[in-house]
């Protein structure tokens, strides 16, 4: 369990330079409210090289009289002007959470969107409901102290103590009537259904019927919700980590996401033996051995814990506990990312070995405790955090049935849930167990099927193996759109934003610019290993491309950024505190 005394913590060790010179530019001002909302798009130039605006829609599509919504938006232009044929309009875009910032998203991951994609198009970011530059903000909790009172003692780890689960689900029960007594009209207006009617807003203010758009993780959710509710304004749509719509909005347990999640971990593992022990500082001549060797390291942490403690500069003393809970957790994360965390979390693994904790503590996001702690603000807006006070509205707000359930259910829910993945430990308090005492539906639902024709078949892409997202779930929700694809990308992590493939990246060029889909069955490789020697640049997905169309073609831009976009799509992922 998470505690106080993590409070001062190291600095986030794994930003790079890269993400420094981003979180600048994240953090440079603009003052969003500066600009007028209107239900017409009039665009302000703003983070230099892009262009915002304020628009206007109803709180509520099902009762117009329920007041109005500001959503923030933020495009990054074409090269082209609207009346030139090169030019293709707009695409939306969706980072996934519930509760990513859409405007974030194309402030640090533009770059890589348009070196893939080209220049055709728009780019168009949008904070959804309840997150951050949007109005009104979710503000569910007083003052910053009070948020961090409440997150500081949220059990992380459901088998931590024989007391976590009950506290996880309690807090559960104070977090929705909290939000009942201070932001029950916000949060009964923030579900999937409205944010998917406000994407058909948005186009149709841009002068677009048809709806183009790229959405990852519940972003996919967004996405598959809005292609079964306006079938007829699909234009290019691609859903990237797909979750189990059906699932999503009639399920009362979380049976799909964890599928593959021990196949995340073994492909890992795989990928470890394959390297050597060169490559891998954890290696060891079988998968079963280095999981052993794994387990040992963090188990040894249950029994003791061991201290991080840094005053080199007494200016800036740090100090924390690398316990099992965080280091467990650190873990999880670093299974979205294998390609870039596979290899700092087997050192960090290693470091623990040899008695240094700090560096399996610093995998854990945890590391954000310092961000609510000293700037006193959260993402998505005063005092909102961005954590179980989005994800609980939206994911618990938009079931379609009675998700209430006693404690007794909720620890079977979970036994049910660890029979999939022993990681179950962390995702179930971050997922659906907030929903077992949730008390706000959202006013706009959508009841309707997923089964249906679009005006323009979908593009859906999965990994080989995804911790949360199994491409099970993308071959299940494919199976009712009409002509759709799955393309399988032969990878491990969540999305295929954590591994790049060349051949994906052609994939979804392909589609975007001429709307031609892969072939069914179409399976793109990675271009890397994730225990891979350096420099070893020259993959590229198993396909052919020499290295000055690879140059010409944006490829080695994308990948660049799409490194820098790391930083990013951890804290959407895991925003716990920060
Ligand atoms: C917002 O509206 C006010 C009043 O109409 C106007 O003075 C101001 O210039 C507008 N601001 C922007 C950014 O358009
Ligand atoms: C928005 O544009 C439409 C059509 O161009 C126009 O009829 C309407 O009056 C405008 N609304 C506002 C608030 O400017
Ligand atoms: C619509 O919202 C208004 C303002 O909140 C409220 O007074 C009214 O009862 C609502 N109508 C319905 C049908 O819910
Ligand atoms: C867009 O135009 C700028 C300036 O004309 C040029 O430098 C840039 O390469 C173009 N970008 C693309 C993606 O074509
Ligand atoms: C909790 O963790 C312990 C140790 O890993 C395990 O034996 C136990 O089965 C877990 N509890 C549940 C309910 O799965
Ligand atoms: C939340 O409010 C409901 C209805 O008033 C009440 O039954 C429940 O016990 C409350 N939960 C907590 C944790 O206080
Ligand atoms: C693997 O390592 C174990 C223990 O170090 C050793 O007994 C075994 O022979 C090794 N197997 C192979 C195939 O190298
Ligand atoms: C301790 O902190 C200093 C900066 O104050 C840093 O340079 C150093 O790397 C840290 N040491 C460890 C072991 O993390
Ligand atoms: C959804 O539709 C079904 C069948 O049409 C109906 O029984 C159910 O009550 C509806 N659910 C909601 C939440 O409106
Ligand atoms: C978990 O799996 C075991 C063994 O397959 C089974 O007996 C048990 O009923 C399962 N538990 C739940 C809650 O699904
Ligand atoms: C996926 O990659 C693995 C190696 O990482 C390889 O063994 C396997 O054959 C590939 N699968 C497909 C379907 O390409
Ligand atoms: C789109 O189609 C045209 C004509 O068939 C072709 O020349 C071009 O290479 C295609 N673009 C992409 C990105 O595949």
């Amino acid at each position: 369990m998470r505690t106080a005394t993590g409070l001062l913590v190291l600095s986030a060790t794994l930003l790079g330079a890269a993400s420094a010179r981003q979180l600048a530019r994240r953090d440079a001002p603009f003052d969003w409210s500066s600009l007028n909302s209107s239900a017409n798009l009039s665009w302000t130039p703003c983070y230099d090289a892009f262009q915002c605006a304020r628009f206007t829609v109803p709180l509520q599509y099902s009762n117009t009289s329920a007041g109005e919504s500001q959503i923030a938006l933020i495009m990054s232009p074409s090269n082209f002007s609207t009346g030139d044929p090169n030019y293709l309009g707009s695409i939306l875009f969706n980072p996934g959470g519930p509760g990513g910032s859409g405007v974030q998203y194309i402030l640090e991951m533009g770059p890589y969107f348009r070196a893939i994609i080209g220049p055709q198009y728009d780019l168009v970011g949008f904070d959804p409901r309840g997150v951050g530059a949007t109005t009104p903000p979710l503000s569910v909790f007083a003052s910053a102290a009070e948020a961090l009172q409440f997150y500081a003692t949220y059990p992380l780890n459901v088998n931590d103590s024989v007391s976590s689960l009950a506290r996880a689900y309690v807090q559960g029960g104070i977090l929705g009537n909290l939000t009942v007594d201070r932001a029950k009209d916000v949060a009964e207006s923030v579900g999937t259904a409205a944010v998917a009617t406000d994407m058909l807003q948005i186009s149709r203010a841009l002068g677009q019927e048809k709806v183009n758009y790229w959405g990852v993780s519940y972003g996919s959710i967004l996405g598959a919700t809005f292609a079964a509710m306006f079938p007829q304004n699909v234009g290019r749509l691609i859903i990237d980590g797909v979750s189990d719509s059906h699932q999503w909005y009639f399920g009362t347990q979380d049976t799909s996401s964890m599928l593959d999640t021990d196949g995340v971990v073994a492909s890992i593992y795989a990928a470890c033996v394959a390297a050597g022990p060169s490559l891998c500082p954890i290696w060891e001549n079988s998968t079963a051995l280095v999981d052993a060797r794994v387990d040992r390291a963090l188990n040894a942490l249950r029994v003791a814990p061991q201290p991080i403690f840094n005053d080199t500069d007494p200016a800036a003393t740090t100090f924390a506990v690398a316990d099992y809970a965080a280091a467990f957790d650190g873990l999880f994360e670093s299974i979205y990312f294998p390609y870039s965390e596979g290899p700092v979390a087997a050192a960090a693994i290693a470091a623990l070995e040899q008695g240094d904790g700090s560096l399996v503590y610093g995998l854990s996001t945890e590391a954000g405790l310092t961000a609510i702690s000293q700037d006193c603000t959260g993402s998505s807006g005063p005092f909102g955090v961005g954590f179980l006070d989005i994800v609980a509205p939206v994911l618990c707000g938009d079931a379609l049935i009675d998700r209430r359930r006693s404690l007794a259910q909720a620890r079977e829910d979970y036994a049910a849930m660890r029979n999939l993945s022993v990681f179950a430990d962390v995702w179930y308090p971050t997922s659906i167990e907030a929903c077992a005492t949730w008390p706000i539906q959202a006013k706009d639902i959508f009841n309707g099927s997923f089964q249906t024709n679009t005006s323009t078949p979908i593009l859906l892409i999965g990994n080989t193996f995804d911790p949360v997202t199994p491409i099970q779930s993308a071959r299940n929700m494919s199976a009712g759109f009409g002509g759709s694809v799955v393309l399988q990308q032969n990878s491990t992590g969540h999305t295929s934003l954590s591994g790049f493939s060349t051949c994906t990246a052609l994939a979804i060029r392909e589609y975007f610019q001429n709307g031609t889909l892969p072939a069914a069955g179409t399976v793109c490789q990675p271009d890397t290993a994730i225990f891979e020697a350096p420099n070893n640049s020259s993959a590229s997905g198993g396909v052919t491309i020499s290295l000055r169309d690879e140059a010409a073609l944006g490829l080695r831009e994308a990948k660049r950024a799409l490194g820098d976009g790391t930083a990013f799509l951890k804290r959407t992922w895991f925003p716990r505190w920060a």
